[in-house]
């Protein structure tokens, strides 16, 4: 039985500026599965333009998000960087997933009722129909596995339930064209054209929250800066964040019971652990009984130790836009080429003239 060949894809938007919770979330991760994996990993410019970016800020961050992938580790020779909007067949295949996906599918996305809010009637149409392009992101290159937070597991969800009635709905063009693959759908065996795409979970992703309020995710869009570590900072500015990050008047407990209910202080052990890539109950064998004050010293240093590497890298790699930009038109290359192989049989399973 042929199957579809192993291929992570995953995508980071180019808004706003990356911090910690982008890093420890998503960015880690993906340069840990370049080892096992062929990778692609997309900025994805198209998704950002869902609501209003200003032109010069959307080209910087765009260089932004490319220099912390190549700073983390990321191997763009090996594997594929690229920005989304250059490989032009991601918006025709969302196009034809447009035409798949259906409305009530759509208005049950959580995010997009959360980004809309109440004024839905002045969304635009692209943040409605946002998950067709992350489908479409992820399809054109028929990607089996995606590292993905709990955020987006829904979108991906809706990605698995597009590739099933395509493949449904043109099973017998699949069949006659010789274009499917054999794959198991529970019990059944079926002959499908794109995969069913796996979220890849590899232990849970740290949930990064607010310096100052343990309740709320840690954003770039927050108004206070004190309340994120941006990739970019350097070691004064961190430490002196992490200082300032809220806690609770007392010290640390011995067990991760004793963080119910102290969001803050959970949140600088959640930080702590991520970074030093162990547990929270491990954290706490070592500091519980202690103060913040001493413990937040101790996780200032390990996050600057962890993080001006690749802060600094980051800043030596940003300050040559040539190459950044010959990574992402390198990259782009490659995966235009791969995307138009699968489009060319898209094209001839749906009835499009011009191959
Ligand atoms: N929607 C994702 C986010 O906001 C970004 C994204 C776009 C993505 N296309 C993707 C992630 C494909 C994984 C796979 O985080």
């Amino acid at each position: 039985m042929s199957s579809f060949k192993p291929l992570v894809f995953s995508g980071v938007q180019p808004t706003g500026n990356l911090h910690l919770g982008n890093y420890l979330g998503a960015i880690r991760r993906f340069v840990q599965l370049q080892d096992s994996h062929d990778c692609i990993y997309c900025v994805v410019d198209l998704h950002a333009i869902t609501v209003w970016q200003d032109p010069a800020e959307l080209l910087r961050a765009t260089r932004e998000v490319t220099a912390a992938f190549l700073a983390a580790g990321i191997d763009a020779r090996k594997n594929i960087v690229f920005n989304q909007s250059r490989v032009v067949q991601h918006a025709e295949l969302a196009w034809i997933f447009n035409c798949v996906a259906r409305m009530g599918w759509l208005s049950r996305m959580t995010q997009f009722k959360e980004k809309a809010g109440k004024d839905r009637e002045n969304a635009s149409v692209g943040l409605f129909a946002y998950p067709n392009l992350m489908a479409a992101d992820i399809l054109v290159y028929r990607a089996t596995h995606v590292p993905v937070g709990d955020d987006q597991k829904q979108h991906l969800e809706l990605a698995r339930d597009i590739a099933q009635k395509f493949n449904n709905d043109y099973s017998e063009r699949i069949a006659e064209l010789g274009a499917g693959v054999e794959m198991m759908v529970g019990e059944e065996r079926v002959n499908g054209f794109f995969p069913l795409t796996e979220p890849l979970i590899e232990g849970p992703a740290p949930r990064v929250m607010s310096l100052r309020d343990g309740s709320k995710k840690m954003s770039k869009s927050d108004a206070s800066d004190l309340s994120r570590i941006n990739l970019t900072d350097d070691a004064e500015t961190i430490s002196r964040k992490i200082r300032k990050a809220k806690t609770d008047p007392e010290g640390l407990p011995s067990e991760a019971e004793g963080l119910k209910g102290r969001p803050e202080a959970e949140n600088l052990v959640v930080l702590y652990a991520a970074l030093a890539e162990t547990s929270k109950e491990s954290v706490l064998d070592e500091f519980g009984g202690r103060q913040f004050s001493e413990f937040k010293p101790a996780l200032a240093d390990l996050a600057v130790e962890k993080l001006a590497p690749v802060a600094g890298e980051m800043r030596r790699i940003s300050a040559d836009q040539a190459y950044v930009d010959s990574v992402l038109r390198d990259g782009g290359e490659r995966a235009g080429v791969r995307a138009e192989s699968t489009m060319k049989v898209v094209r001839e399973i749906v009835g499009l003239l011009g191959g």
